[in-house]
């Protein structure tokens, strides 16, 4: 079996961070997005990856995932250009799949659970497709899933403003090489994409089996700021926290705390978990860093206080005042101003920023 992970796509909904990086490359608990998506790959003996790159983000992708060769797998770049839809860049990883059962992995989902039930019926079994699924409380986001009485589909509905029900198909998916047929007699949808919950419903109505799994560890598709930050709580409850780095005396530390080796929590500084530090990266005195925070990179914090949020790297933030469910882009500095009065802010923002005073 093989894989293909779709890390196309515009990232509209998170610019602008997405301006300067594919939003599969955002970290979450300081790991990028994708690098989860590999693990659970790996996880289930899968070595041979696809990864489908669209216009942008393809050498920061290349650049950080090369061969694969750090991970363990081997991986195959695919180029689909345009985001034309789910269902077409999987039409694009034909030839790489070569009549081969595979998974897809949506490059911005990320499942506590990994994807070993899934794939190994899918293994044990002969089935068309295998889809998996969860409650969610805003179906009208997800493709939906209508099942009878007894748990078979009825229908496959992408994005219904009027949803039916509330289980959604979550981003992980196992075909047999019949989804070729199916995507070869897609028509675009209304909002103009060959959807994949489309191909999977002509694999329904040809008569084949669809696998279906109710997954019950939490997963997020991390599409938008909020996610990021939910994923990045979910993950930092998880994962095992280790410090490497140094504490001064004089810093006050409490709970779980990840700290890279060549970070440091100098004296005066405080830092209560669950909290990610990553490499090179000075929490200094007079700075307060709360639970679920992640901090990247190449970063220097000083009398600043920040919680539930992600600083991607290679940032200073010396701002007074309390920083708080924020997502911050990369090479960013956020200092106090020195106004007098009158007092005011001074804002030099990007273009589609989101600032909340
Ligand atoms: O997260 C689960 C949902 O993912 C499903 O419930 C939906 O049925 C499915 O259509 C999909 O919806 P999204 O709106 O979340 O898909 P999105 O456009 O965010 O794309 C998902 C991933 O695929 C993302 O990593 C970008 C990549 N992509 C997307 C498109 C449209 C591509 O590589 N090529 C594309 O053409």
């Amino acid at each position: 079996m093989k894989a293909i992970i779709l890390a196309g796509g515009t990232g509209s909904r998170l610019r602008p961070i997405t301006h300067t990086g594919p939003k599969q490359l955002i970290p979450v608990a300081n790991k990028p997005v994708l690098e989860y998506a590999i693990e659970d790959l790996k996880n289930v003996e899968i070595r041979e990856i696809g990864i489908v790159l669209g216009n942008s983000g393809c050498d920061e992708i290349q650049n950080l995932i090369g061969n694969g060769e750090e991970y363990g797998v081997d991986i195959t770049y695919i180029l689909q250009g345009n985001p034309l839809g789910l269902a077409h860049a999987v039409g694009c990883a034909r030839d790489f799949v070569d009549g081969e059962d595979f998974v897809m992995y949506l490059g911005d989902n990320i499942l506590k659970t990994g994807i070993c039930d899934l794939v190994e019926s899918f293994r044990n079994n002969t089935y068309g497709a295998g889809i998996a699924i969860q409650k969610v409380e805003n179906p009208h986001r997800f493709g939906i899933v209508e099942v009878d009485s007894d748990g078979n589909i009825i229908e496959l509905i992408e994005k219904p403003s009027d949803p039916a029900t509330n289980l959604a198909l979550i981003g992980i998916y196992v075909f047999s090489p019949v989804v070729f047929d199916a995507i070869d007699r897609l028509e675009p949808s209304s909002r103009g994409e060959l959807e994949i919950t489309d191909a999977i419903q002509y694999i329904l109505d040809d008569g084949y089996k669809i696998d279906t799994h109710i997954v019950t560890g939490w997963w997020k598709d991390t599409g938008k700021p909020e996610d990021i930050l939910e994923a990045n709580r979910l993950i930092l409850d998880d994962k095992n926290l280790e410090i490497n780095g140094h504490i001064e005396d004089g810093a006050e530390t409490y709970g779980r705390i990840e700290l890279a080796d060549s970070s440091i929590i100098e004296g005066g500084a405080v830092v209560r978990g669950p909290v990610s530090i990553a490499k090179h990266t000075t929490i200094k005195a007079g700075a307060y860093v709360g639970p679920y925070t992640s901090i990247g990179p190449n970063s220097v914090l000083r009398n600043t206080h920040i919680e539930n949020s992600v600083v991607i790297g290679d940032s200073t933030i010396t701002a007074s005042g309390r920083i708080v469910d924020s997502l911050i882009g990369r090479h960013t500095n956020i200092k106090s101003s020195t106004n007098h009065l009158p007092e005011g802010r001074r804002l030099i923002v990007g273009e589609r920023s989101h600032l909340k005073l």
